[in-house]
């Protein structure tokens, strides 16, 4: 069927243009701006999303020109956009709105020249004093930017334009970095003003759990305790540390992936109903499950969590390095690659129903996906055959194959009573025909339309430290003793497995 014909696209177009603005990238000549920033504004740019008066400063410590910086941005996009290569009479017409403002961080000179060239960029293209500063910079850059910005009377807009402040991840290494991170953002910027980003809430499937369960009568009902087992969500990677050894000697998978992206799809499955969906409701409920989620000590990290490291083995089709081998990686490294977190929310809905987390690196496949295991039937009346019975489940699939599916028992076609697992699948490729845009289009379009609604909230990602904070204060207590313990391309430790089996259950293999 033609897309023109495909009556579930309709309603898919936007309703709303952003206001004309500059948006000004910190970091200018990262890896992330080239990658992905400027392909997703591009791809906003070709399907007509963004204000007709637009502007984009590169900001960084190189000295390079305007035409220097558009041809590295024209190489990003043909290299990683969605929509590649670049179309000329877009990007023609797009380039001109691009600039470069090269300048040391600390540099108080820097900033002034900065707010002149937005003062001009305003006369010149009518983008009307609204600004959306980015900080795409490594993260101890974050303060003396905010500082700066302060101090450059840059957090207010010139005749009365909006200003806001995007940080990207990480915010804060644990609960006292984040709060002392919070303070200085504070100092120059209004809470209203500021957008902390996870790339996971910008992801259509991650959306979707909101639309599923709140746009829906049938799932709410049994959202909860008398009829979920437990719930198991697994963000598995296939890709190593993929060059970034130094990086991630910092942050293990606790900081790189649980505190925020799986703390993230944690608060969107196991919260209320909010009153709206707007950025104030959705995020007062997702704070409310970080506040109920039980608090796991220093001391009892072994019972609730499992971490790990791989060793070498097959990814691929190919034998890869142990994680200790890899790149500006020390040879001794504790670092986890792999956990496993068990949880609890101690709330009325949830009491009792445990939330099994697990991340990894060189997994045997790149998924995300939340599996809501159901409670068995509460009388059995086919014997043997339904104890065999696989129980209920419904996966969310997040990454790749995205779509929702719901797993039964059917009786097999004969004489006799067996049972069968079977499964109903709905898939948004199928279904929609549509490629679904990138997390960082949507949250930059979001942001430039003034909606928090899905960035996290300073309150939250507060919360969050809060509980990751003793898990790795325990774990640096206890260094483990057994690393590496699983193979690359294996579903992580034993150790995990036997966790689950302890309480009766199994890993999904998704
Ligand atoms: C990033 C992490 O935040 O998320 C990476 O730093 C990880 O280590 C990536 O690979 C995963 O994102 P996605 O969108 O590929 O699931």
């Amino acid at each position: 069927m033609p897309h023109s014909q495909n009556p579930l696209r309709e309603g898919l177009r936007m309703e709303r243009t952003p206001e004309p603005c500059t948006v000004v990238i910190f970091g200018a000549s990262g890896d992330l701006t080239k990658r992905k920033l400027l392909p997703a504004l591009y791809n906003l740019e070709l399907e007509r999303l963004l204000p007709h008066a637009f502007a984009v400063v590169g900001f960084a410590r190189r000295p390079i020109t305007d035409a220097d910086f558009r041809a590295q941005m024209l190489d990003g996009i043909n290299q990683f956009s969605r929509n590649r290569p670049a179309d000329p009479a877009v990007w023609d017409s797009f380039s001109q709105g691009i600039f470069y403002s090269p300048g040391n961080f600390d540099e108080p000179e820097a900033y002034q020249r900065l707010g002149q060239l937005l003062d001009t960029i305003d006369k010149e293209r009518g983008t009307a004093g609204n600004r959306l500063f980015y900080l795409a910079t490594a993260p101890e850059y974050f303060p003396v930017i905010i500082k700066h910005l302060g101090e450059a009377n840059l957090t207010a807009g010139p005749s009365g334009g909006w200003v806001r402040l995007i940080i990207e991840k990480p915010f804060g290494r644990d609960l006292a970095s984040a709060i002392e991170l919070n303070r200085i953002v504070h100092t120059a910027f209004r809470e209203e003003q500021v957008y902390r980003i996870d790339h996971y809430l910008g992801k259509e499937t991650v959306q979707n759990i909101l639309v599923f369960r709140f746009a829906n009568g049938i799932f709410e009902p049994l959202w909860n305790r008398n009829f979920i087992d437990h719930v198991q969500i697994t963000v598995a990677e296939s890709v190593g540390v993929e060059g970034r050894g130094g990086y991630y000697e910092t942050a293990g998978v606790i900081r790189d992936m649980i505190q925020n992206h799986m703390m993230q799809v944690l608060t969107l499955v196991a919260m209320e109903t909010p009153a709206a969906i707007d950025a104030d409701a959705v995020r007062d409920e997702k704070v409310k499950v970080l506040r109920a989620l039980r608090p796991i000590a220093p001391q009892a990290v072994d019972d609730y969590t499992i971490r790990g490291q791989y060793g070498p083995g097959i990814s691929g089709g190919k034998p890869v390095p142990a994680y200790r081998q890899e790149p500006s990686v020390a040879p001794a490294s504790p670092t986890e690659t792999y956990a496993a977190i068990k949880f609890f929310i101690d709330n009325w809905r949830w009491a009792g129903v445990p939330f099994y987390l697990r991340s990894g690196k060189r997994l045997p496949r790149r998924v995300t996906e939340i599996a809501i295991q159901f409670k068995q039937a509460p009388l059995q009346l086919f014997g043997h055959a339904a104890e065999a019975m696989d129980p209920n489940l419904l996966a969310l699939r997040v990454q790749p194959d995205e779509g929702i599916a719901l797993k039964f028992g059917s009786k097999a076609p004969g004489q006799a009573i067996k049972i069968h697992p079977v499964k109903m699948d709905f898939r948004y490729g199928a279904s929609f025909g549509v490629e679904p845009p990138e997390a960082y289009e949507r949250l930059q379009l979001d942001c430039l339309l003034g909606d928090a609604t899905l960035f996290t909230r300073a309150d939250e990602v507060e919360t969050a430290w809060a509980h990751i904070t003793p898990i790795i204060e325990g774990w640096q207590a206890s260094p483990p003793t057994d690393l590496p313990n699983y193979e690359a391309g294996s579903w992580g430790p034993a150790a995990a497995d036997e966790m689950m089996a302890r309480d009766g259950r199994v890993w999904r293999r998704p």
